[in-house]
C-alpha cells in the first residue's frame, strides 16, 4: 500500500460530493479524538462540523468505543427477521420512552424500525405511511414536503428533497411531491409573519388534495442551507396536517440527540409526529445506523395473518448489535451530561453576535449547537466563496464545509467554551481575508 500522503486523490477511491478537478483533495487523517482530527502529516484540525453532523460526543469517545468492543466479543450480527437481541430491545424501549404521548391526546411513539442511515430511515417512514394508506384509503396519494428540504440521496429520499443540482440527473425517475414554502428566519428578521402566513396558505391549499403524509425537518433544515423556522410555524403546520387527517413525518436525522439544544427538535417545537427518522447522532456518530419511530396505531395496521400486511422492507444489517450497543452508550452519555447539549447555544450567542458585526456576515441564526450565517454576495451551493473560506480556515486549524454561501459551525458536544471561541476567532480572521 502506498504511504498515506497529507492530501491526495487515491487511485482506487471514489469520494462523495467531491472530485478531482473541482474540490480540494481529501486530507489523510490518522486519528480522531474529541473535537480534534489528526492528519498523517501531524497537523491537528478542529472538526467544526462534527464530520457531516454525526460525531456527537466527540471522536473516539471512550465509553461508546468500549461498548462497541464489548458487544463485538459477544454478538456482532444476527438476522433480525428471525432473531431479537437485548441491545436492540433496550434501545427501542429507551427511544420510545423519549417520545411519550402528549397531555391532549397527541400520539406518542412506541415502535422502532431499524435501517442503516438517514436516507433509509426516511425511506422507511415514507413506505410505512404509504402502505398504511394503501390499506385504509387509496385516495390519499399526495406527499407534501417543503422547499429547500433535504432528506437523503436514495431515490425516495431524493424525491422528497428539494429538486436542484443534486437531483437534476435523476429527475425523470423521481415521483411527484407537492411543495410548501419554508419560511426560514434569522436574527432581526422583520418580515417573518408575512412569510409564515403565505406558507401556511399554500399548505392549506395543498391539503385540499387527499394527502398521505407531510414530511419536514423540525426547526432546522440542514443541507438546504441551515434554514431555521419558528416553533409557532411548525405548530400551525401540525394543526393543519392533523385537521386534514394526513400523517406527519419528522426527519430528525440532523436535529436529533441534542443538536437542537434539547434531545429532539420536535420537543422544542411542540410537535407530535406519527413517524420520526433518526440517524447520524443515534450511535454517537460511531456506526452507520438508522431508526424510524412510529406510533402504535400505525404498527397495529401491519399486524395480522394477512401476508399483505407485512412490511416487506429490511436491510442485511438491520438492528446491528454493535450499532445498538453504541446507541445505548451514547444515550447514557446524553442522560448523564445533558448540560453538554444544553449549554452550547448560550456559548455560541455572544460569539455569533460579535461575528455578525462583520460586513460579510448576513442573516445570523442559532439553534442549540448549530450556528449559521450567509456570506454577502451571490447565494447558492455552487458559490466558490465557501470553498475559499474553507481554505482559509483550514490553514488556521479549523475544518468547516460551507454549503456554498451558507457557513455554519456544528462542533461535537464535548467542545469547551475556549475551543468554541477559537473557532470564531479563526472564522473572523478568515472572513477578514476573503
Ligand atoms: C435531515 C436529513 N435527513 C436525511 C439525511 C440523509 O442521511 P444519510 O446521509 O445518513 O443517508 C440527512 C443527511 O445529511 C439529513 O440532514
Amino acid at each position: 500500500m502506498a504511504e498515506p500522503q497529507a492530501s491526495n486523490w487515491h487511485p482506487h477511491l471514489w469520494h462523495p460530493f467531491n472530485q478531482p478537478g473541482r474540490g480540494p483533495a481529501p486530507l489523510a487523517v490518522r486519528r480522531g479524538q474529541g473535537i480534534w482530527l489528526e492528519l498523517e502529516d501531524g497537523r491537528r484540525l478542529i472538526d467544526g462540523i462534527s464530520s457531516w453532523w454525526v460525531t456527537l460526543h466527540g471522536h473516539g469517545e471512550p465509553r461508546v468505543a468500549a461498548a462497541i468492543a464489548a458487544q463485538a466479543l459477544n454478538l456482532e450480527q444476527v438476522i433480525f427477521a428471525n432473531f431479537s437481541h437485548r441491545p436492540a430491545a433496550v434501545l427501542a424501549e429507551r427511544l420510545c420512552a423519549l417520545w411519550p404521548a402528549g397531555a391532549k391526546g397527541e400520539p406518542g411513539l412506541n415502535r422502532l424500525f431499524f435501517s442503516d442511515n438517514g436516507s433509509t430511515a426516511v425511506e422507511v417512514a415514507l413506505k410505512i405511511a404509504w402502505q398504511h394508506w394503501q390499506r385504509l384509503d387509496r385516495q390519499r396519494r399526495q406527499i407534501i414536503a417543503f422547499d429547500g428540504a433535504y432528506h437523503g440521496d436514495t431515490f425516495g429520499a431524493m424525491a422528497l428533497g428539494a429538486r436542484g443540482l443534486f437531483s437534476a440527473p435523476f429527475e425523470p425517475l423521481l415521483f411527484a411531491v407537492a411543495r410548501a414554502p419554508w419560511p426560514s428566519t434569522w436574527w432581526a428578521d422583520e418580515s417573518i409573519e408575512q412569510r409564515e402566513a403565505a406558507a401556511l396558505a399554500v399548505l392549506e391549499q395543498l391539503l385540499q388534495t387527499p394527502t398521505a403524509a407531510v414530511i419536514l425537518e423540525p426547526l432546522l433544515q440542514g443541507a438546504g442551507g441551515m434554514a431555521l423556522v419558528r416553533p409557532a410555524f411548525l405548530q400551525a403546520v401540525q394543526a393543519r396536517v392533523r385537521a386534514a387527517g394526513a400523517l406527519l413525518i419528522a426527519d430528525e436525522v440532523m436535529t436529533g440527540f441534542g443538536r437542537s439544544g434539547q434531545l429532539f427538535a420536535c420537543q422544542q417545537a411542540g410537535l407530535y409526529p406519527d413517524l420520526v427518522a433518526l440517524s447520524k447522532g443515534l450511535t454517537g456518530g460511531f456506526l452507520p445506523m438508522g431508526g424510524t419511530l412510529a406510533t402504535e396505531a400505525l404498527y397495529q395496521g401491519f399486524v395480522g395473518p394477512e401476508a399483505e400486511r407485512t412490511f416487506f422492507h429490511g436491510h442485511s444489517f438491520t438492528a446491528n448489535p454493535l450499532g445498538c450497543a453504541a446507541a445505548n452508550a451514547s444515550l447514557d452519555l446524553l442522560e448523564e451530561f445533558p448540560e453538554r447539549y444544553q449549554r452550547l447555544e448560550g456559548w455560541h450567542r455572544p460569539l455569533l453576535e460579535r461575528l455578525a458585526q462583520q460586513p460579510l456576515v448576513l442573516k445570523p441564526r442559532l439553534l442549540g449547537s448549530v450556528a449559521a450565517f450567509e456570506l454577502q454576495g451571490p447565494s447558492g451551493y455552487l458559490q466558490a466563496i465557501g470553498l475559499e473560506l474553507q481554505r482559509h480556515c483550514l490553514a488556521r486549524g479549523l475544518f468547516l464545509r460551507p454549503l456554498g454561501s451558507v457557513v455554519y459551525l456544528m462542533p461535537p458536544l464535548c467542545i469547551s467554551a475556549a475551543e468554541l471561541g477559537r473557532c470564531y476567532q479563526v472564522l473572523e480572521q478568515a472572513l477578514a481575508e476573503l
